[in-house]
């Protein structure tokens, strides 16, 4: 049976880019045909300035997300990086065979290292390293297959290029994984700023649609996206992005393609619209689910312990491998 393994990062409320990109496959299809693991990657959320006490509360929201998203723990393991230590234990082994070149070459890096000096912060070395703790999380698994939105297609070769190598030089020990993508939605853009990803660590709250955004605030979001001048409803993200972005929501809530929904439409408005219901639809079980596990913290809780200690039985073995395959001396 295949593996999978994919993450979600605790950094802030989880969006509907995260929703469309990657989490419903995960409980849709993935879960269905895999062997599959779901994390809460919390180590990954102390790499830029963080709150200790707003990382765990979001933690804690991103897993009881993921359930009311559908993850089934009697199909799927779902569970809190920080809480199965073979993650950290393999990224210093990849350390010391992916190289500080490789790293600086990251988009992301390059991306959030700028935003951290243009904030007159300091970058943290773990956000350079950041790639390495990602292919950590893979690897420990023999995952075959990584189910992500289109940003993180860059780590996932990484990760292919470092268990290549270290597969070249210590001896077989990794699969190599390959990322999977969405045929739509794989990158949804903000509502406000069509050329940038919606991303949960944006403050711009305007563009981007929150998982847990009530009803009519999704539908206000939705109604004052920023479209294209002009006035046909057209796909081609690159001249008209904005409008691009709302006809990928759209064909996403609904299981069709933009090209084709395109045609359908005459003006801006009517496809707002659409989109708003689409969305609010889509989402409306999500949030119902929600509120009913909140109401019952134990069973979350429950979750994530029985989902650490399957995935650390799942890692051990592995990671103990790579151990002595790259020279340690085994621990009598
Ligand atoms: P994160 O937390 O940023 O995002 C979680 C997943 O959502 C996808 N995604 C999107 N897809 C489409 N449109 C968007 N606007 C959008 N925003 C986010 C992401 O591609 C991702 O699939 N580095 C990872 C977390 C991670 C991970 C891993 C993933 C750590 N270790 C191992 C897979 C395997 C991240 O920051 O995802």
């Amino acid at each position: 049976m295949k593996r999978i393994f994919s993450g979600v990062k605790p950094t802030g409320h989880l969006t509907l880019g995260n929703y469309l990109g990657a989490v419903r496959r995960w409980a849709d299809v993935d879960q269905h045909r895999a062997d599959a693991l779901f994390c809460i990657v919390d180590l990954h959320a102390l790499t830029v300035d963080h709150d200790p006490g707003r990382v765990r509360r979001l933690s804690r929201q991103a897993a009881t997300l993921l359930l009311a998203s559908g993850l089934d723990p009697r199909l799927c393991t779902v569970f809190v990086q920080s809480h199965v230590d073979e993650h950290a234990r393999l990224s210093y082994l990849l350390e010391c065979v992916a190289t500080d070149g490789e790293m600086r070459r990251m988009i992301q890096y390059k991306e959030k290292a700028a935003r951290e000096r243009e904030r007159g912060g300091s970058v943290r070395l773990s956000l350079l390293t950041y790639p390495v703790l990602m292919a950590a999380d893979i690897l420990a698994y023999g995952t075959d297959e990584v189910p992500v939105g289109d940003d993180q297609t860059q780590h996932v070769e990484l990760t292919r290029d470092l268990a290549v190598r270290f597969n070249q030089r210590y001896g077989h020990t990794f699969a190599v994984p390959r990322a999977t993508r969405p045929e739509v939605a794989a990158r949804v853009m903000n509502l406000q700023e069509p050329t940038s990803k919606m991303g949960k660590s944006d403050d711009v709250g305007p563009g981007v649609v929150y998982l847990l955004d009530e009803p009519d605030v999704m539908r206000k979001k939705i109604m004052r996206a920023v479209t294209d001048s002009g006035q046909d409803v057209v796909h081609d993200p690159e001249g008209r992005p904005g409008v691009s972005n709302l006809l990928e929501i759209l064909a996403a809530c609904e299981g069709t393609d933009p090209e084709t929904l395109s045609g359908a439409y005459q003006s801006y408005g009517a496809l707002k619209k659409d989109t708003a219901e689409a969305v609010v639809e889509l989402l409306r079980p999500l949030r119902e689910r929600h509120k009913q596990l909140c109401a019952d913290p134990s069973y979350v809780e429950g979750v994530l312990r029985d989902g650490a200690a399957k995935a650390r039985e799942m890692a051990r073995p592995r990671v103990d491998s790579a151990y002595r395959a790259i020279g340690l001396l085994a621990a009598g």
